[in-house]
């Protein structure tokens, strides 16, 4: 077969080389988890921040002040933002820009959850198109020099589908780049990601780059993503859960052969790497904070996905979920079987797999697409999801 290699992604000045990026996960992906990903990677790829809401921003909130602290070697620092109102997106976007905050900001519109979509928020705003162009229109005029990126999903549902509309809207108001989730809001995370989309969008908006999002559980997907779909870059979420490394698999799999020929063997980690790793992220994570008891609580919410699939008894899975110290999570760590090799079994699908039934819309929300009303700022709940 051909080698067949991918050419560096472009964001405004940056060269995302190879082209992967860790998706935006809200109360996943902050300083610490990123720089985890980046070890692993060698420095190599996109690591986007947390959702921040527009809002709190520029009401400079102090837990939001707190999320976008970047750490010193993270280059370039990604923000991504998520906002409703045009004016609100465009101040916080200058304010990143003359504050220097940030070195490239992405926008949310995939967020599907009922307290947001009922307001008109998140993946329910694609569809009133000419909010959409207006928020895009103030986000880049606002953001100066830095390029302004878009993720998100399909559309409401089948019968409302938004991307490629929306894909256009941000080309002709100068967004850099579009990350497209292959999944409806409908669709939550149930299902699988359509990747078809993804190709379609990048047959449709070839001015600028496509990112495909959804269900990359491994190196393997991603190069076969990329290989599908013709997009220039992937979007690696919930893969990543648990799996700091996988970001290492990404790397040298699109950097062997110079291309996707030679997908290298995956990081199998023994569960005694992994608690390594897993107390490396919780030290991380009190660091960040300033305090250690709240870093290893912040931490609980990783331990199921680190322990996915390792022979690890449901009462020691318990104690290790509520610890409060690294002294505690050290010494529940050293009680397990640490020879045991990487299981099988955890590979594959991790975090959020539910479907949703219905997308909660406001009243009349699906009557005009091109109406120019406003949404309340209550849709900019704080509040998590893409
Ligand atoms: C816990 C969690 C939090 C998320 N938070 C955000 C977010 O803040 N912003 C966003 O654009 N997407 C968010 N997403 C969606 C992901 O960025 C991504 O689009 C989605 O998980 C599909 O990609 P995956 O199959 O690689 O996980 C979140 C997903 C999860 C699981």
């Amino acid at each position: 077969m051909p080698q067949q290699s991918f050419s560096p992604l472009t964001i405004g000045p940056h060269v995302v080389q190879p082209p992967v990026v860790l998706a935006p996960m809200a109360g996943i992906t902050n300083a610490p988890f990123r720089t985890l990903c980046r070890e692993f990677s060698g420095g190599k790829g996109l690591f986007v921040s947390e959702m921040i809401t527009t809002r709190a921003l520029v009401e400079r909130n102090e837990k939001t002040m707190q999320l976008i602290h970047f750490d010193e070697t993270e280059k370039p620092r990604s923000i991504q933002l998520y906002g409703v109102d045009p004016a609100t997106v465009g101040k916080a976007v200058r304010m990143i820009a003359e504050e220097d905050l940030a070195d490239h900001i992405d926008l949310n519109f995939g967020c599907p959850v009922p307290k947001v979509t009922r307001k008109g928020g998140g993946s329910a705003l694609p569809y009133k198109r000419n909010l959409l162009r207006a928020i895009l229109r103030e986000a880049v005029s606002g953001a100066g020099d830095l390029p302004v990126t878009m993720k998100m999903r399909k559309g409401i549902d089948d019968d409302h589908i938004t991307y490629l509309d929306a894909g256009r809207i941000a080309v002709e108001e100068g967004v850099t780049a579009i990350a497209l989730h292959g999944r409806t809001a409908a669709q939550h995370y149930g299902g699988t990601a359509d990747w078809s989309a993804i190709a379609r969008l990048k047959e449709h908006v070839p001015e600028i780059p496509v990112l495909g999002n959804g269900d990359i559980w491994s190196a393997d997907d991603a190069v076969r993503m990329m290989r599908e779909t013709g997009c220039d870059g992937v979007v690696v979420g919930r893969g990543c859960l648990g799996r700091p490394w996988l970001f290492g698999d990404l790397v040298s799999s699109f950097e062997s052969s110079g291309g996707p020929e030679g997908v290298q063997q995956p990081a199998a980690p023994s569960l005694r790497e992994v608690a390594e790793v897993m107390v490396r992220h919780a030290t991380l994570l009190g660091e960040w904070i300033g305090d250690e008891a709240r870093g290893v609580i912040d931490f609980r919410k990783h331990v199921a996905w680190y322990l996915k699939g390792f022979a690890v008894g449901s009462e020691m899975r318990k104690r290790l979920a509520i610890t409060s110290s690294l002294a505690e999570l050290r010494a529940g760590l050293d009680e397990l079987d640490l020879d045991q090799s990487w299981p099988v079994g955890a590979d594959g699908p991790r975090g959020r797999t539910s479907g949703n039934n219905r997308v909660v819309l406001p009243d009349g929300w699906l009557k005009d697409p091109y109406d120019c009303a406003g949404v309340s700022e209550e849709a900019e709940l704080d509040t998590s999801g893409g």
